[in-house]
């Protein structure tokens, strides 16, 4: 076997993911070599802080440095790999890294989901190739099969469990029936959970991996701006219980969708939010940390993508996958898929998104409550697919699941009820997913 000169590696960010990343490109060294015919060589890691502890890590002191753009720039460097996060400077570096012809790999879903072109126009007009599949669900390969294998066919719709922490406090909240507060001070006494949740809890890292699946799956360019985010803070015991009384779990769910809106126009709709689903649904089994993302397609019809969605190891996994097939295309002279945004599919806002509701209302216990109720759901032509009544005077209740109609219709609905003197209050509206 003939091997070629070494495929030289710089190293932006050596923290969870970073020193993953070291440790695989060490252990693996030989088979790396093997598979791609070239050997691959740290040649520098930017850090933060020099002094910092990293363990025992297979690298040499002297590779590090503060000065990032100074590596990047670097005439020896051919790949740079970015496991920083955050949109600045990161995009600085990236940007300069793919003008001047260096591959970039990177797990920075934030700066992919808000400003993805830049990144994208960069290695265009610098012929360099951009991998990004640990930006989503960590080491499931997701990305690779949505910007390759599946380019033969037409992807009408990707759900998915992206946001581990948010999953494994609704796992526990549904085994446990323990609140919110309760399961989230679980995850972050187990390290699922950052001691400030807030981009988890509110949705915002979900929202931008959604963009990131959308922009792939529909050959549009989307941004975290174009996703409509709802957290799930306000997801409480007594809704998880009502779940479960309808056979459902909830789950935080991404939700990724093409088709025509109300005038006909194909758009597309992303979406995060909490929505109940039957447990006899794939991603309702879905449990712990992990996450899952189902993608129908036209012609390959329902697929499911499993697995570990975060933690340095797993993500570390997805990164060499990158660093190997980008050193083969430097080897090669060839290049990776370039960005698809040839559709340019216009985006649906929240309001014309066909969505189901689930609605608990506690009412008076008095003839005509019902068709009162009723009346104001047909005002709003939203229409009813089963109603249940429980209870006698202060536990009266009537829990209504709606067919499908555009979510704005359904929030002037929820509105309306609310105004009626006999709805003494709204226990729980969810949206619903799947065939509840
Ligand atoms: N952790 C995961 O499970 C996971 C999963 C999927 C994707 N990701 C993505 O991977 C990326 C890295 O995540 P992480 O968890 O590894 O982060 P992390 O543990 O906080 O590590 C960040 C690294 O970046 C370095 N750094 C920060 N600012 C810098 C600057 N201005 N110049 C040079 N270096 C700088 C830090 O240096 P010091 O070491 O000196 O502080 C540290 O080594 C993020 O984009 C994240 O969204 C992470």
């Amino acid at each position: 076997m003939s091997v070629s000169k070494p495929i030289r590696l710089a190293l932006l960010g050596c923290g969870t993911v970073g020193t993953e990343v070291v440790r695989l490109l060490h252990h693996q060294a030989d088979d790396l070599t093997a598979r791609i015919g070239a050997p691959l060589e740290i040649v520098g890691v930017a850090v933060r802080r020099l002094g910092r502890e990293r363990g025992d890590l297979p690298i040499k002191e002297n590779l590090f440095t503060t000065d990032a753009l100074g590596l990047v720039k670097r005439d020896d460097v051919d790949v740079v790999v970015e496991v920083v996060g955050g949109i600045e400077p990161a995009r600085t570096w990236l940007v300069e890294a793919l003008r001047g012809g260096k591959s970039v790999i990177t797990a920075n879903k934030a700066l992919l989901a808000e400003d993805g072109a830049a990144l994208h126009d960069a290695a265009a007009e610098g012929g360099a190739d951009l991998y990004y599949e640990a930006s989503v669900a960590g080491a499931i390969p997701l990305l690779r099969p949505l910007r390759e294998s599946l380019h033969g066919d037409r992807v009408t719709r990707v759900t998915g469990i992206v946001n581990g922490t948010t999953n494994f406090i609704l796992s526990s909240m549904d085994a446990s029936g323990a609140g919110f507060s309760e399961a989230l001070e679980e995850a972050t006494e187990l390290g699922y959970a950052e001691a400030d949740p807030t981009a988890d809890v509110e949705g915002f890292d979900a929202a931008a991996k959604a963009a990131i699946l959308a922009s792939l799956a529909f050959h549009t360019r989307v941004t975290a701006a174009d996703v409509f985010r709802e957290g799930m803070t306000g997801v409480t015991a007594g809704d998880m219980a009502s779940a479960q009384e309808m056979g459902c779990t909830i789950k935080l769910l991404c939700i990724a969708e093409r088709g025509p809106d109300e005038a006909g126009v194909e758009s597309v709709s992303v979406r995060v939010h909490p929505a109940m689903i039957p447990r006899s649904h794939p991603l309702a089994g879905v449990g712990d940390a992990f996450n899952a993302v189902f993608v129908e397609a036209e012609a390959a019809g329902q697929l499911m993508f499993y697995g570990r969605g975060a933690g340095g190891t797993p993500t570390a996994s997805a990164v060499l996958g990158d660093i190997v097939a980008a050193a083969r295309n430097r080897l090669s002279g060839t290049r990776a898929p370039s960005e698809s945004n040839y559709a340019h599919l216009p985006i649906r806002p929240i309001g014309a998104a066909v969505t189901r509701y689930h609605i608990n209302l506690d009412v008076d216990d008095r003839p005509g409550v019902l068709a009162t109720v009723a009346g104001v759901f047909a005002r709003h032509e939203v229409s009813i697919a089963t109603v249940r009544q429980s209870g006698r005077e202060e536990d009266a209740k009537l829990v209504i699941v709606t067919h499908g109609a555009p979510d704005a219709n359904l929030a002037a609905t929820v509105d309306s009820l609310s105004q009626l003197e006999m709805v003494r209050s709204i226990a729980s509206v969810l949206r619903v997913e799947g065939g509840v």
